[in-house]
């Protein structure tokens, strides 16, 4: 089948210059499909469209537009021959929407109903949503299954809350709707080619993006958030998972949407990881220090958070592949890709 003809059936991917749907695009491209991209690029930049064509081995469709657009978002739909999205489009840090929870409701929950009523116009009713584990709140009981109570602590988690109770009350509302809505854990790592990888602007407040300024010397130390948790070394725990890994639970999920309504299904290792042990691997694997300070908690966060992940295997035929220090390894790789990328000489 010729791949690059717009006849053949797409997997519009909104936000697909983002750090996950462009890993995403490579793994959806890897299964035979077409993938195209769709995004405001608030969040992420243009040159991620011909990086991902040189790993994939050809073009990659593009289109620049804001979700809410509905009538680009129709138009699109159909001039590709749009089969199912995979939903990743939308606003997602954490204490920015304490700040600016219109922006966050307006961007992600009144973004989805808009892009829902194109689909639905469209008659494309086959749908894979980036949801989080920030929909379990502060966890009650690990690991967490999918029957986890449900609430949110962040105006973020708040519109990932709604757009799950949206998805819902679509799927019950016409069986024509094939919804899949995966809650990620903590998703780290970059793709092995070092082309494609996490980017965020300004000082990063996650952990990974902050590990790799420091060991690239661009910040003087990591500051570990709370040593006193009741963990076995007094930090936090995760559940990390590479993003290629996640990348490819996705399709599995958009190849199984057929026989589903509308399911939750997590998408973690299973496996905690501390933040000391997370900075230890990463300076054994990678051979560079990462100097650290211990500090007070910070406001908001949980002691340990990590996924029961066996519906994945059951539902999707899928688990992670990839271990802690290939996140570390590989994270490393782009960090230096993009140093080298970005460096005058
Ligand atoms: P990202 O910011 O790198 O990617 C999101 C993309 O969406 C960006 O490229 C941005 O430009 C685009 N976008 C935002 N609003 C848009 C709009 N209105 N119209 C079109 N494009 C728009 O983030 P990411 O880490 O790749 O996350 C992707 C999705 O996964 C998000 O929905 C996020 O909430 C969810 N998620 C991420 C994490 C994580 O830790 N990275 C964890 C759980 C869930
Ligand atoms: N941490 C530090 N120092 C830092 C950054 C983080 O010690 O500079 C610690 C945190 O205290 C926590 C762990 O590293 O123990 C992980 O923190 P992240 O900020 O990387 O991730 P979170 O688990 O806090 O949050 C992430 C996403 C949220 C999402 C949540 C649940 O950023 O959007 O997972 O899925 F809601």
């Amino acid at each position: 089948m010729d791949m690059t003809s717009k006849q053949t059936p797409s997997i519009l991917l909104t936000g697909g210059t983002g750090f996950i749907g462009s890993h995403i695009a490579v793994e959806v491209a890897r299964a035979g499909l077409r993938p195209v991209l769709y995004d405001n690029l608030c969040n992420s930049k243009r040159s991620v469209v011909e990086r991902l064509g040189s790993i994939i081995g050809r073009p990659v469709d593009f289109v620049q537009g804001d979700i809410r657009d509905g009538d680009l978002m129709r138009r699109t739909l159909r001039e590709h021959h749009v089969s199912a999205v995979i939903h990743l489009a939308g606003l997602k840090a954490v204490g920015e929407s304490v700040q600016q929870p219109l922006a966050y409701w307006d961007n992600n929950v009144v973004g989805t109903l808009r892009m829902l009523e194109a689909m639905n116009d469209c008659g494309v009713r086959s749908l894979v949503f980036s949801s989080s584990a920030t929909v379990y709140g502060e966890p009650q009981r690990l690991p967490i299954t999918e029957s986890h109570p449900l609430s949110a602590t962040s105006p973020y988690g708040q519109t990932k809350l709604a757009i799950e109770h949206m998805l819902r009350d679509l799927s019950v509302s016409d069986e024509r709707w094939h919804l899949c809505l995966l809650r990620y854990f903590n998703p780290v790592g970059a793709h092995e080619s070092g082309q494609i990888g996490e980017d965020p602007n300004g000082i990063p407040n996650n952990l990974m993006p902050f590990v790799l300024k420091v060991a690239a010397g661009q910040f003087r130390e990591l500051s570990v958030w709370g040593g006193d948790y009741p963990t076995p070394d007094g930090t936090g725990v995760r559940d990390y998972i590479h993003v290629v890994d996640l990348a490819a639970g996705h399709v599995a999920a958009v190849q199984r949407l057929d026989g589903m309504r509308c399911e939750a299904i997590n998408l973690g290792t299973g496996r905690g990881t501390s933040v000391l042990e997370l900075v230890g691997a990463f300076e054994r694997v990678n051979g560079v220090k990462v100097p650290h300070v211990m500090k007070d908690r910070r406001p908001g966060d949980v002691t340990s958070c990590f996924a029961d992940p066996s519906l994945a295997l059951q539902r999707l035929g899928w688990r992670t592949q990839r271990t802690v220090e290939d996140m570390c390894r590989d994270a490393w790789r782009w960090q230096n890709a993009s140093a080298a990328r970005t460096s005058p000489d």
